[in-house]
């Protein structure tokens, strides 16, 4: 009845999960915003998402992603940039192959058969290629040509194009990710001029999309250096856990109507989970989305029946434990040292005493001013923390595992 093969819960990274939570800010955001004004040729800035590990920027955007293609939009892969990589030659080998889908190599002409070919030294060469051949425009150039065009056969069509970079953390080398962002930056930013019915014309916009994932390191990166354009030009959201109400009212299906499952001879059945079942899988998961795959994975395995129960969801947990403490393990593990203290100093404290002052002084900075811009970033940065009167844990992962015996379950 509970097979591997059914389990609709998958902890992996870089797949659209099936039971999928919130989030509604952001997907909202792509079909009431976005899309819409793209459509109508309005300017919108690229959207930058960046957040700690694990919660779940790839799948937001590769969900984003799935819906687009599902209206008849232009999507490319998500072009995952690997440390130390050229992003260059990633971005242009993908535009090729939305150039491809589009019809551009089809049309002939010998400005796009020359331009398809510039990309294609682009793909090849990276950002060096400014280096080999000193004649010639930037890398950049013929990416936002070549995305321009893409976005103008878009136009016609009346559909979007959608460019994905992730891990977008990765781009070391300073020329790369300067080019790489003033290339998406400039096709954003294009203006084209159409003529209206009645004869009129217009300055339109092109409907190109660009979503940015990563690290939070990346906005200090991109922000910093490329400073005020960066800005103008994406508009960047830091994740925060999900809600407890989001994630059961994800888990709502199984509770009413259960999880089809086929039970191998061409019936198929359904799995149920009961309601502490639920409130047990939300407590746990603490709004990581990482974590909450997980727990509901290992759940579906720790029985055979068509019922989840609370029981089963805490002993499928326990056989989790270890990955769950590793998961926030490893977000604390990145964290520079001054910012774990910070982090360590506000979790030993009651929430009643988290000011400023007294965890300043906890931590062993010299002031609360001394420890202002640790507490900063770990705010606005990374969303591990809300500053205030009283300061408060927002990765609740993070909170539980400094104050408590969380992941251990009883
Ligand atoms: N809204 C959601 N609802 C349910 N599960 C989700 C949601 N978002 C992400 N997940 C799950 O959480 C896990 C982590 O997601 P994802 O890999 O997208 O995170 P990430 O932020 O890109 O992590 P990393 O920084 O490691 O790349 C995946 O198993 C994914 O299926
Ligand atoms: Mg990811």
């Amino acid at each position: 009845m509970r097979s591997a093969v059914d389990n609709p819960f998958n902890p992996g990274s870089d797949v659209v999960p099936l039971v999928w939570a919130g989030r509604t800010v952001q997907l909202e955001d792509w079909r009431a915003v976005l899309r819409p004004r793209l459509i109508h040729g309005l300017p919108e800035r690229g959207r930058t998402i960046l957040g700690e590990p694990g919660l779940g920027k790839s799948a937001l955007v590769r969900k984003i992603a799935a819906e687009a293609a599902e209206n008849g939009d232009w999507v490319t892969p998500q072009i995952r940039v690997p440390s130390g990589s050229d992003p260059l030659k990633l971005v242009a080998d993908a535009l090729l192959q939305l150039a491809h889908a589009a019809g551009l190599a089809s049309r002939r002409e010998k400005r796009l058969d020359d331009l398809l070919g510039r990309v294609q030294s682009v793909a090849a060469s990276g950002v060096s290629l400014a280096l080999r051949e000193s004649r010639g425009p930037n890398p950049h150039v013929a990416l936002t040509q070549l995305l321009v065009e893409i976005g103008l056969a878009a136009m016609s069509k009346g559909v979007v194009c959608l460019v994905h970079v992730d891990e977008v953390q990765n781009i070391s080398d300073d020329a790369a990710l300067s080019q790489l962002l003033i290339a998406l930056g400039d096709a954003i930013t294009h203006r084209t001029t159409v003529t209206v019915p009645g004869g009129l014309e217009v300055e339109q916009s092109l409907p190109i999309a660009v979503y940015l994932t990563g690290l939070p390191e990346f906005e200090d990166r991109a922000g910093a250096k490329k400073g005020a354009t960066f800005a103008r030009r994406f508009a960047t959201t830091v994740l925060q856990a999900i809600d407890d109400d989001d994630l059961t009212q994800a888990l709502h299906e199984f509770v009413i109507h259960g999880w089809e499952t086929a039970d191998g001879a061409g019936r198929s059945t359904r799995v149920h989970m009961t309601q502490d079942a639920v409130a047990t899988l939300v407590d746990l998961c603490r709004g990581e989305p990482f974590l909450f795959q997980l727990a509901g994975q290992q759940a579906w395995y720790a029985g055979q029946g068509p019922l989840i129960t609370a029981d089963q969801v805490a002993a499928g947990w326990r056989t989790a434990q270890r990955e769950a403490t590793a998961h926030v393990e490893r977000i604390l593990g990145r964290l520079p040292q001054r910012e774990r203290e910070l982090l360590e100093a506000m979790a030993e404290l009651p929430a009643a005493d988290r000011r400023l002052t007294t965890i300043a002084h906890r931590a062993g900075f010299s002031t609360a001013a001394a420890a202002g811009p640790t507490s900063q970033r770990l705010d606005t940065v990374r969303g591990i923390i809300q500053r205030g009167k009283k300061y408060s844990f927002r990765h609740r992962a993070v909170e539980a595992y400094l104050t408590s015996d969380w992941p251990e379950v009883e």
